[in-house]
């Protein structure tokens, strides 16, 4: 019996996806691709687990793997204690309440032909909780927005506000989990600090779990606690944050810090134009 208090919220067990690329002529093998490298790590519970790493280093197939999305083809994935692999749905529907998921793109995961209302609800009516309307109302205030907006559809409101709707419809199975992989790498630079400050409050209000993804570390710096580099499928260093910030060990997480921006920096020296016109921009490139 594991005492549920020290059991980690995740445990990564030399954890390796591979994929098999279509083959160029008939002659050669079919390439194969390490998106994932024998990676392994322990998240604790109400710990903040950030994954930074240039694109394509493999952190979307790593948490798809966490969350049961797919599965591993070597090692293990442990959730709060029970391996996740080749679980039937039954399982998967445990992983579901305990681990939730916030996607980049806010557009792409909420389905346009639901109201906010609905799209919160759903994981609710998934439970068979068919009353959830003061629930709903509850959920949409946590996340900073009002009842009023439970009638709209998501095309009404910003991409931050879109956003605030995902981080909401992900805490109503009331997990202790939260996944989120680049949930603010779509936004213009001027909301990416309120959904940020969402994440954190959420996390801390309802005691959460955080795993973090994103490309940019300075973004990661302001919710997470650790934090990996990720390169290649690999995880080259786990430190924490602030070491990470101000004495990164690896070449390639020195290289990483060199390339970002620092968002509160960023964000410090903007003028009311600079953010005027980020709107501008922002709308100008809505299709
Ligand atoms: N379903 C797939 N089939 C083949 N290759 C994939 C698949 N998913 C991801 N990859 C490859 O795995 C690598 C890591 O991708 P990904 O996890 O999306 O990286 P990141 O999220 O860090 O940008 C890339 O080389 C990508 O092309
Ligand atoms: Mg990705």
């Amino acid at each position: 019996m594991t005492d549920a208090a020290t059991t980690p919220a995740v445990e990564l067990r030399g954890v390796g996806r591979q994929f098999r690329r279509r083959r160029t002529s008939l002659l050669t093998p079919a390439p194969v691709v390490d998106a994932v490298r024998d990676v392994s790590a322990t998240v604790a519970r109400g710990e903040r687990f950030g994954i930074v790493g240039e694109s394509g280093s493999g952190k979307s197939t790593l948490l798809r793997l966490i969350c049961g999305l797919d599965q591993p083809t070597s090692g293990e994935v442990l959730v709060e204690g029970r391996p996740i692999h080749d679980q039937p749905a039954r399982r998967l529907r445990w992983l579901r309440q305990r681990l939730q998921l916030v996607f980049q793109d806010p557009m792409g995961s909420l389905d346009p032909r639901m109201r906010v209302r609905d799209i919160i609800a759903e994981p609710l009516v998934a439970q068979g909780k068919h009353d959830n309307e003061a629930r709903v109302v509850e959920l949409l205030e946590a996340v900073g927005m009002s009842a009023g907006d439970a009638h709209r559809y998501p095309h009404q409101f910003s991409g931050g506000q879109r956003q605030r709707i995902s981080v909401a419809r992900a805490l109503a199975p009331g997990p202790d989990i939260l996944v989120a992989d680049e949930p603010v790498s779509a936004l213009d630079v001027s909301v990416r600090a309120q959904v940020l400050n969402l994440i954190d409050e959420v996390v801390e209000g309802f005691d959460l779990t955080l795993i973090f993804v994103s490309h940019d570390l300075s973004v990661v710096r302001h919710v997470c606690d650790r934090v990996a580099v990720m390169r290649r499928g690999e995880f080259v260093e786990v430190a924490p944050t602030e070491q990470l910030w101000t004495a990164p060990q690896h070449p390639y997480s020195q290289q990483l810090l060199a390339a970002v921006p620092d968002l509160h920096a960023a964000l410090a020296g903007r003028t009311a134009t600079d953010l005027a016109r980020d709107v501008e921009r922002a709308l100008g490139e809505t299709p």
